[in-house]
């Protein structure tokens, strides 16, 4: 059966990553067809012609049709899997928060186009910033579709983290399993490294205890600001990478005696406010995902995971108006 996949901000940085990768099969495999359903604003919808273009001198096997549309109603028509990727990114010095304002119509319109025309059991990721809150506008303008299908990125954070470790120990990213991101896509997040195994030995007792404070958890919580830096612009190719790694494992199953992190609505688990797009260590298996239950949290983390339940009632708050 051939799936019908929509991007919005197809003519964009990620947009331009991510439509060839998942055309190629990349995310569902080679032998399922994909139709991609492509969304930008009118005024890029000429630049959107030529990623069309493009994608068709790509030949792939695995591609059915592509749609290019400014409506939002015909991007989402009978969509199987969302990537909400449309919205302005941050430049230097601006936090994501920064962003909320001006980003949460987007989200508050597509929700209800969504909600018109998407498939009922559509999986929806939020990319665009600040991800976990415009996930939750999108949701709560989608009253017909169960709010478990509308999920914020934390992936580029859980594979930043597991980065990071495979740079200070020396082991392959591979053999770095159980590290977990909480809470927000922001410097509050909380990389949380306290059950994770390197090449199967516990990261804490191999991991410098300062290290692991005052340098991994901010290097983490700040590598967002260190690419703009860097590039001048956001990170793209690292962004769609890990929203393929997110859909992909969401759809088909993450790998056994390992988790990973994304931000779901929060049932209330660890005492988290209800509702509120979290993000917790997560294994998915035949499409649904779950959250990892029973860790001990020590009160370091209670604290940090605390801070950034904090940040995302309080953005929420910022834009109630439009839930
Ligand atoms: P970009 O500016 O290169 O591309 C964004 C595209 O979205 C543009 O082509 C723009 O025309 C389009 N767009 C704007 N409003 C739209 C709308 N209403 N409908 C459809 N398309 C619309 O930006 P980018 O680098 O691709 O980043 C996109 C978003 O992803 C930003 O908000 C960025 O901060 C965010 N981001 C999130 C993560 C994450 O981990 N969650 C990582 C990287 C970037
Ligand atoms: C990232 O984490 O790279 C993105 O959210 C872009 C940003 O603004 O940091």
């Amino acid at each position: 059966m051939p799936k019908t996949i929509t991007i919005t901000g197809a003519a964009g940085q990620i947009g331009y990553q991510l439509a060839f990768r998942i055309a190629s099969g990349q995310l569902l495999g080679t032998e399922t067809k994909v139709n991609l359903k492509l969304l930008e604003i009118s005024q890029a919808l000429g630049a959107l012609k030529g990623v069309a273009m493009e994608l068709e001198d790509c030949a792939f096997a695995s591609l059915g049709s592509i749609t290019i549309t400014d409506d939002p109603n015909i991007a989402f028509g009978d969509s199987d899997f969302a990537f909400l990727v449309g919205a302005k990114p941050r430049g230097p010095g601006m936090e994501r928060s920064d962003l909320l304002i001006e980003n949460a119509q987007i989200f508050s319109i597509q929700g209800k186009a969504i909600n018109k025309n998407a498939n009922k059991n559509i999986k929806v990721l939020v990319v665009g910033n600040p991800a976990n809150t415009n996930a939750l506008i999108a949701s709560e303008n989608a009253p017909d579709i169960n709010p478990s299908s509308f999920t914020a990125m934390m992936r580029l954070d859980h594979n930043r983290a597991i980065a990071q470790i495979a740079k200070e120990t020396g082991v392959h990213s591979s053999l770095i399993k159980k590290v977990a991101i909480w809470g927000n896509h922001s410097t509050t997040q909380y990389p949380d490294i306290n059950n994770a195994f390197v090449d199967s030995k516990r990261a804490t007792y191999i991991l410098d205890k300062d290290w692991i404070r005052n340098s991994f958890i901010p290097r983490v919580q700040k590598r967002g600001a260190e690419i703009i830096e860097a590039r001048g612009l956001s990170s793209a190719a690292s962004a769609a990478s890990a929203a393929i790694d997110h859909m992909k494992d969401w759809e088909l199953g993450s790998s056994v005696n390992d988790w990973v992190s994304m931000a779901v609505p929060s049932d209330g688990s660890y005492g988290i406010s209800q509702g509120i797009i979290f993000s917790y260590p997560i294994t998915c298996k035949d499409g649904q995902y779950s959250i990892v239950q029973d860790l001990n949290l020590n009160k370091f983390s209670e604290e940090s995971i605390k801070t950034s339940e904090q940040e995302l009632l309080d953005e929420r708050e910022a834009i109630k108006h439009l839930l």
